[in-house]
């Protein structure tokens, strides 16, 4: 009889997350109810934020647990259902987790459609796609010739800030880890600059690239950087606050930034928090416009695949020390 192979959370992480804290097991496969349909996984997307989820430190995860499945967002195929609406074979988008088969209620289900790649909805038509559409244009607020920065540039909610600033008329700068990620940046997606934020001069850098300051400061680490920005941001500058990830990989975060609240007060610069969930009602627009912006070439995606459920906990560890470019795919065999 088929088992159900699932990733289980089997320690929360102290100090930065090892592969150890998560074990494979095998259970039996669960029956649906009414209500209900069995999803198989196809494939399931890493992403930085439920390293927050682990550490407590992301208000919509609740507290951390261990003995649960890993969370995460993916797409899988209805195998079982008695349901009109969600067939057998349909193609869904939902929180699988790292298993190979879920559970579902139906109303936790997103239907995809079949004229458009499936893995699009784990990147630029899911979550961190909306994020970085939704957190520049109604956070960022980006007017045409602005300078904007972005940090974790290369990464998934990165690259596609990047690109949207540059639809918008902007001149954008990203931000991240390594000298080949800088060159993709600039050479593939068409960043007018990129700083390696780990080169000892990156400061100095930064205000090189920023004769004009910074307009828009779209945040994705907190830390050094957006300590960094801070001081370069223009009167009347916005700083969209996405996420803190060079604080999530630890059990002793840092505290802010210098500078606040004097440089907000002299400068009448905006910092504001947001989450995704608070655009729902907008969605349908996003993904559209996102979707024409790929068919057209103005908007680039870039994934990085990797193969197997157990290669799961190596590729989380890994992006967390800036091993990914673009959304991380985890597709099951
Ligand atoms: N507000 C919301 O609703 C919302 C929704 C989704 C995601 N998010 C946030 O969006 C951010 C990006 O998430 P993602 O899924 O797209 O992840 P990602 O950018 O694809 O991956 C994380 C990247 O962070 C960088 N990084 C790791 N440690 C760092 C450090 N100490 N300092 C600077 N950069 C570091 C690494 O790239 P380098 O090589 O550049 O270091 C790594 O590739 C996260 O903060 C996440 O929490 C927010």
């Amino acid at each position: 009889m088929e088992k159900n192979k699932q990733v289980i959370i089997d320690s929360l992480p102290e100090g930065k997350l090892v592969e150890g804290n998560y074990r494979l097991v095998e259970s039996s496969l669960p029956q649906a109810s009414s209500g209900e349909v069995l999803v198989k996984t196809i494939s399931f997307a890493i992403t930085a934020g439920t390293r927050a989820g682990l550490q407590g430190s992301a208000s919509y995860a609740g507290a951390p647990k261990a003995g649960i499945v890993m969370n995460s967002t993916g797409i899988g195929e209805v195998v079982e259902s008695a349901e009109e609406s969600f067939p057998v074979g349909s193609k869904v988008l939902t929180q699988t987790g790292w298993q190979d088969y879920s559970l579902q209620k139906i109303e936790s289900l997103t239907l995809m459609r079949d004229d458009v790649d499936p893995e699009l909805y784990l990147g630029p038509l899911g979550i961190n796609g909306l994020t970085a559409y939704f957190g520049l244009l109604e956070v960022g607020d980006p007017k045409s010739k602005d300078t904007v920065m972005v940090s974790a540039a290369a990464g998934s909610v990165g690259h596609m800030v990047g690109q949207i600033a540059k639809i918008k008329g902007c001149h954008v700068i990203g931000v991240c880890g390594n000298d080949d990620k800088c060159n993709i940046l600039i050479e593939e997606l068409g960043f007018d600059t990129a700083l390696n934020y780990k080169d000892a001069n990156f400061r100095q850098n930064l205000k090189d690239a920023t004769p004009n300051g910074l307009d828009v400061y779209f945040d994705n680490t907190g830390g050094m950087i957006l300590g960094s920005a801070l001081f370069r941001m223009n009167t009347g500058g916005r700083i969209a606050c996405c996420g803190v990830v060079s604080q999530y990989d630890t059990s002793s975060p840092e505290p802010g930034p210098r500078g606040i609240p004097g440089l907000l007060i002299n400068n009448r610069i905006k910092m504001e928090g947001f989450l995704v969930f608070d655009f729902a009602e907008k969605y349908d627009h996003a993904t559209s416009e996102i979707l024409e912006w790929i068919e057209s070439g103005d908007l680039k995606i870039l994934t990085d695949k990797v193969e197997g459920l157990e290669a799961a906990p190596r590729a989380f560890v890994d992006l967390l020390a800036g091993g990914n470019i673009g959304t991380r795919i985890v597709r099951l065999s």
